[in-house]
């Protein structure tokens, strides 16, 4: 189990006054690789019109472009929601940039609540991820989101 009480405080003391969004997105997704046991992904898409980019991330090398709407990543940035997804093999249209994954986990990122990114982890293990997790990672992009 994670604590997000901890894991969200340590965030926000390392994104506190320090005015640069890539430099902040990459220390969170080092903070979380480092602290999220059980995942083989964990790192940022950046909303550019219709299209979700890739940010920084720890892991294998991923999917540079996603359109609004496709895989589990696309799904949360169009719907405004974050995605639990116990089984990517079971989500139609799941993109598969890492064979390894088996479950995901997606929430967005927003700026006066519009979607400028989302937060995705990956994890080799099924059903991996719990509203326990959503609702600590939603805590985590509120403070993260204020950042960039
Ligand atoms: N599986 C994601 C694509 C991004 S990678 O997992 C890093 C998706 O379906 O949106």
């Amino acid at each position: 189990m994670t604590d997000y009480n901890l894991l969200n405080s340590q965030l926000a003391a390392l994104v506190e006054d320090i005015p640069h969004p890539i430099s902040n997105l990459a220390n969170a997704a080092a903070l979380l690789w480092h602290n999220l046991p059980d995942l083989n992904w964990a790192g940022f898409y950046l909303r550019e019109g219709e299209l979700l980019v890739l940010g920084p991330f720890q892991g294998k090398t991923a999917c540079i472009e996603i359109p609004l709407g496709r895989g589990v990543c696309g799904t949360a940035a169009q719907q405004n929601q974050s995605q639990l997804v116990p089984d990517v093999h079971a989500f139609r249209g799941h993109i598969a940039c890492d064979s390894a994954s088996n479950s995901e986990l997606v929430v967005p990122l927003r700026k006066n609540g519009e979607v400028v990114g989302v937060l995705d982890l990956d994890s080799p293990s099924l059903n991996r991820f719990t509203e326990e997790d959503r609702i600590g990672l939603e805590a985590f992009a509120e403070i993260l989101q204020k950042a960039i």
